[in-house]
């Protein structure tokens, strides 16, 4: 049985954890997720800013992940850090640390891709889970629908060709006067907000029904653009702001929604998985539960969905598995591709 720590950095969340297992069977012993406030004021990742958190944190969140994860550094078999992609100081400060460690300890380091990370998450509550399935990945810097026929083996269906659901989300926020992030708040609001007074544009949803290589494409900026001239247009804010909540979200869930269980039904694979902070949408897990049935979603709980280092570490316990490791030369990237993805999927990775 092997130890591995655990460590991401690479937004606005600082985070290690530690885990013990291998081979396919991994268990969480402690996770520790530090969120930045700091951004709130600002209605935004500030970058600058956020290297400099993770930088006067992370050493007493990884202390504190490796006491309640009742490991010593001693112990360790390995470090998997978030490589990217993600904002690159904020990368730098996680890898870096995780490159000390792992010379110091002689132990391998595994840089770990930030999505494929998410893509595991639900394996460290739902044992048996496994491909093939449909991943739909949906945060504040990607959205993505990919076809998992393997770990480590997939083919990317569509992505978003501008704004990431989650960044819709908080745009969005901002202009209903919400705190960042806006999508707890947006859900929160949602609730209890009037369906179909605002009916919004399902961009791009007419494509499902076609083959064309926009078939499960994205796009969620002409919808904030319709919102924004929605809240121009009300007399009175707090009155329609729940309102509009609902319509925006909606909009999004039914394109999100559509698109993942066309692809699927059209794969005839048995579930759809659902990760990034969005998947933590109460709404959008409804919605997939009622269009496939019971039994068909896999989704892991809330903390496993918004970044943390656990996914990192189930990730990187697939990758040390395979006897794949980084040399002390790893290096983070903003836009480093996701691993594994067939030819002919366009390379996929940008910033937040
Ligand atoms: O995966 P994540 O923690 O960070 C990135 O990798 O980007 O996702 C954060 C995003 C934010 O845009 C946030 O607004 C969104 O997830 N989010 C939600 C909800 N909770 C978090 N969006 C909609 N509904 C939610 N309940
Ligand atoms: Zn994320």
């Amino acid at each position: 049985m092997s130890t591995l720590l655990a460590i991401e950095t690479s937004c606005d969340e600082t985070s290690a954890a530690v885990l013990r297992g291998g081979n396919g069977d991994v268990t969480l012993a402690s996770c520790v997720i530090l969120s930045q406030d700091i951004h709130r004021v600002f209605g935004g990742v500030v970058p600058e800013l956020a290297s400099r958190a993770h930088l006067t944190t992370l050493g007493s969140v990884v202390d504190q992940a490796l006491v309640e994860g009742a490991a010593t550094l001693g112990d360790l078999d390995g470090i998997a850090v978030t490589a990217g992609p993600g904002l690159v100081g904020a990368l730098l400060v996680g890898v870096m640390y995780g490159k000390t460690l792992a010379y110091r300890l002689h132990r391998p380091l595994i840089g770990v891709h930030h999505l494929e990370g998410h893509l595991f998450a639900p394996t460290l509550e739902q044992p048996g889970f496994s491909p093939p399935f449909v991943a739909l990945l949906v945060s504040g810097g990607h959205t993505l629908l990919l076809d998992v026929q393997a770990w480590g083996r997939y083919r990317l269906l569509g992505a978003t060709r501008d704004d990431a659901a989650g960044e819709a989300f908080d745009k969005v926020g901002t202009l209903l006067g919400l705190d960042y992030p806006g999508g707890p708040a947006i859900e929160r609001l949602a609730a209890d907000g009037a369906p179909g007074r605002y009916r919004f544009p399902r961009p791009m949803l007419n494509t499902v029904g076609d083959e064309g290589p926009d078939r499960f494409s994205f796009s969620f900026s002409g919808l904030k653009t319709a919102v924004l001239r929605a809240v121009k247009a009300s007399p009175d804010l707090s009155r329609d702001r729940a309102d509009l909540a609902r319509g925006f979200q909606d909009a999004v869930l039914a394109v999100l929604v559509e698109k993942a269980v066309v692809a699927v039904e059209t794969l005839g694979y048995p579930a759809l998985m659902l990760g990034g902070g969005v998947a933590c949408n109460r709404a959008l897990q409804e919605a997939v539960r009622r269009r496939l049935g019971p039994g068909r979603l896999v989704v892991a709980s809330n903390r496993l969905n918004t970044d943390n280092a656990a996914m990192i570490g189930a990730a990187g316990f697939f990758r040390l598995d395979r006897g794949q490791q980084s040399g002390l030369d790893l290096e983070p990237r903003a836009d480093l591709p996701f691993p594994g993805l067939e030819a002919g999927s366009p390379m996929l990775g940008s910033p937040r």
